[in-house]
């Protein structure tokens, strides 16, 4: 393992009715909340009444900033700064998916900085301060809701980062898996490939003699592809929910890679053709990810094998480790299908015109991977098998 140091100071509030709790978690000396949230899903569930109401019973002076889009722009991100300024916001409130959570996290650390918010997600500039914050997740997927991640799209240049500061650790988070029936089928899947993928960024890494870890993320992987089916079927299941959101949270909250880093090209592979196509975030990695995984097999093949073995059930028995490890992709690949993900590109009407943009997009902070560092070449490969 590397040397490393672990500190994650988000308070997790998990399980039915925890909303309850919301005004106890809330910092003394707060009084104006803003309340951040989406296209108005919780409006129509009834979230956002419930939690206003929690807040106005308890005499704090809520506000509100909706609109904020799945895979959030920079132009909301300066609104809400702005909004944050001219209203005197002490508090953020962010409640919906992992771009609400995202955007506040941005609008957080723009609302305590003099210049643009870009500065801050291209890391010119690196945040000195923030408001506080806290989350009400409505989605199970991206683990945004404790880990100190944020990723803002600027749409004007097609430009899709990820930047992180201490300072945007959520203070709570209250995760109740009741706030996650309502959401739709679609992206009950894509929640199951986003937090699966976290895993398998953080699963190919580098160092040796991490077993813990690895038997961390195996055991996350083989929860998820147990459970996932029987939600895909049973949306309302409290348990089925439950297991799925608890997943998405352990898959990155920074636990699985301790003394380890992960890889995280797929996902920067994935960040650039969703800057340029606006495609949901991991409709693009169920693409995506196998592609990966196929162009590094003989980076490590054993790697991939204990893979295939141990969370997918492979026989390794008369076989190479490259057939293992293919056998393991091919599993990946169908389990996704079955569940409903796209598998190519063209599932979303890409074609091979904006390739060179999105190898340029991809590029912008130079090669990248851990497990594999990757070049203009590899990323266009990967992108060409995933047409
Ligand atoms: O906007 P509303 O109306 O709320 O609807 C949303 C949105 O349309 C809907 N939804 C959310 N909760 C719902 C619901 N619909 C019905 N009932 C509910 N309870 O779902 C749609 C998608 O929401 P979104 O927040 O975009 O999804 P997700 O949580 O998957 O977040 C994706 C974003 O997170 C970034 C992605 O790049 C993408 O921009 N990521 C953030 C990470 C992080 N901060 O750590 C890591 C990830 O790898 C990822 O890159
Ligand atoms: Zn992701």
């Amino acid at each position: 393992m590397e040397n490393f140091t672990f500190y994650n100071p988000t308070q997790l509030v998990f399980g039915r009715g925890q909303l309850e709790s919301l005004p106890n978690l809330i910092p003394e000396g707060v009084n104006r909340v803003l309340i951040v949230y989406g296209g108005g899903s919780i409006k129509r569930n009834g979230i956002f009444a419930n939690v206003e109401k929690k807040l106005k019973d308890h005499g704090y002076e809520p506000f509100e900033f909706g609109g904020v889009e799945p895979n959030p722009r920079l132009s909301t991100v300066r609104k809400g700064a702005d909004f944050c300024k001219e209203n005197s916001i002490d508090f953020l409130l962010a409640v919906g998916g992992g771009s609400v959570i995202d955007a506040t996290k941005t609008i957080a650390a723009a609302a305590k900085y003099d210049g643009d918010a870009w500065d801050l997600v291209t890391k010119k500039v690196a945040p000195e301060d923030a408001l506080p914050l806290g989350t009400v997740l409505t989605l199970a997927a991206t683990g945004s809701e404790m880990n100190a991640g944020s990723v803002i799209t600027n749409w004007e240049t097609n430009e899709k980062y990820g930047w992180g500061s201490p300072l945007l650790y959520p203070q709570f988070s209250i995760l109740d898996p009741v706030h996650t029936y309502s959401v739709p089928k679609d992206q009950t899947i894509y929640g199951i490939v986003d937090m699966m993928s976290h895993v398998f960024e953080q699963y190919f890494y580098r160092p040796t003699n991490a077993p813990v870890q690895d038997r961390m993320c195996e055991g996350v992987l083989r929860t998820v592809i147990e459970t996932a089916p029987k939600l895909i079927n049973n949306l309302d299941s409290y348990e089925y929910r439950e297991t799925i959101m608890y997943s998405g949270t352990v898959a990155l909250n920074g636990m699985l890679q301790m003394g380890t880093r992960g890889d995280w090209a797929s996902h920067n592979i994935e960040h650039a053709v969703s800057a340029v196509y606006d495609i949901p975030h991991a409709g693009g990695l169920a693409i995506i990810f196998p592609n990966w995984m196929k162009h590094n097999v003989d980076v490590q093949p054993e790697r991939f094998k204990q893979m295939a073995v141990r969370v997918f059930g492979v026989d390794p028995t008369g076989k190479s480790a490259q057939e293992v490890a293919y056998e393991g992709i091919e599993r990946l690949r169908e389990f996704w299908t079955a569940l409903g993900a796209p598998s190519r590109l063209a599932d979303y009407d890409i074609d091979a015109s904006q390739i060179d943009l999105m190898v340029d997009r991809a590029m912008k902070r130079g090669p990248f991977g851990n497990f594999n560092k990757l070049q203009d070449e590899d990323v266009r490969q990967i992108l060409e098998m995933s047409l």
